[in-house]
């Protein structure tokens, strides 16, 4: 008689690396707030250096509910009925019922305004999806990802993506803008980091109140196809000055509705209105710059690869005595989605 040792059982855990990614024509209102169907469709830039690496595993019993930790912290509150939320709309599609243990870490400060949650929400739905078992399409993902965070679903593609707004679940995702020529690869973002703090108004809660009370939402929403066509004919052409200028327009655009709803909705700060004015100057001065915000103070300023550095180095000195503590990172184009399926 032959006894064979009894194999631990195993269970299956996923690991998915997810990049930020900094629209360059933006997503601002929901035409759908539970489903997140936006009112607009946008377009992005994925950046290398900005991500998220989240492990997903279903090793908890139903009852004893979800854990999740972010860079070595518990997530309670609002964020974890979020990632709660989204782990059950995989269990529902895998029809499985256990609980998960979700370790995330994220080189981008947390929600300031940096995409946090558009890496974060990628990297859960990539891991979640893996860890149960589902064999999801990049398209499927995106959808996955955009229930947790509108902006997401365009964390699953690297370089150039755009969110179609789509009218309902099916047809609302991103997917990569055709580039044959590699122009993302001759893009780059220099991200001034004013105030790496949390924001005190989420994007969520802004949006739904810009839409509400802003007089100047539907002018800005009447205007976005064109930004987003003219943005989509300067990548066409290689343009990286009809890109920019489309983009800044449209940034501007974006945060003059939050600040005529009622009351007012500012993430600006006195910090992002010097940095603004440095990029204008930057541009007289020859450089290829142009300036994007989203729902934090902090700016991002659009350039060539080539000029990144050079950039970086004259808004540092432009600004250090306005802005004592400021940081800097120069990101360039990013990669999609990666997983790794691996065992708890
Ligand atoms: O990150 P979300 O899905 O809550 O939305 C943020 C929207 C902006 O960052 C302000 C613009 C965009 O298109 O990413």
């Amino acid at each position: 008689m032959s006894t064979t040792a009894a194999t631990p059982p195993v269970t299956p855990a996923a690991t998915a690396v997810a990049h930020a990614n900094i629209a360059l024509i933006k997503y601002w209102g929901k035409a759908d707030d539970d489903l997140i169907i936006p009112v607009t469709s946008s377009l992005s830039l994925t950046l290398d250096d900005l991500y998220t690496t989240t492990t997903v595993c279903f090793d908890r019993d139903a009852g004893a509910g979800d854990v999740a930790t972010l860079d070595g912290e518990p997530v309670t509150g609002k964020p974890m009925v979020r990632i709660t939320a989204l782990l059950d709309l995989v269990r529902d599609t895998a029809g499985i019922d256990r609980a998960a243990t979700v370790t995330s870490a994220n080189t981008v400060p947390t929600a300031a305004g940096l995409a946090s949650s558009a890496s974060g929400f990628a990297a859960l739905a990539g891991a979640a999806a893996a860890a149960a078992g589902l064999d999801l399409s990049d398209r499927e993902l995106s959808r996955l990802a955009r229930r947790g965070s509108g902006s997401a679903s365009r964390s699953i593609f690297g370089g150039l993506a755009v969110w179609h707004a789509g009218h309902d679940d099916e047809t609302s995702y991103a997917e990569p803008v055709p580039d044959p020529h590699h122009f993302a690869a001759d893009l780059a973002m220099v991200v001034l980091v004013l105030d790496a703090g949390q924001k005190s108004v989420s994007s969520r809660d802004g949006m739904r109140h810009t839409v509400e009370t802003s007089p100047e939402y539907r002018p800005w929403v009447a205007a976005h196809a064109g930004h987003l066509a003219s943005a989509l004919a300067a990548v066409a052409d290689r343009d990286i000055v009809a890109l920019g200028e489309a983009a800044e327009v449209n940034a501007a655009g974006m945060h003059a509705t939050m600040r005529s709803a009622v009351p007012p909705v500012d993430y600006l700060t006195d910090a992002s209105h010097a940095a603004l004015a440095a990029v204008a100057a930057a541009r007289d001065a020859g450089f290829p710059a142009w300036a994007t915000m989203d729902a934090g103070p902090n700016v991002k300023v659009l350039t060539t690869a080539a000029e990144a550095s050079r950039l970086e180095g004259w808004l540092r000195e432009q600004l250090a005595s306005d802005i004592p503590g400021l940081h800097t990172v120069v990101a360039h184009a990013g990669p999609g989605l990666t997983v790794t399926r691996e065992d708890c």
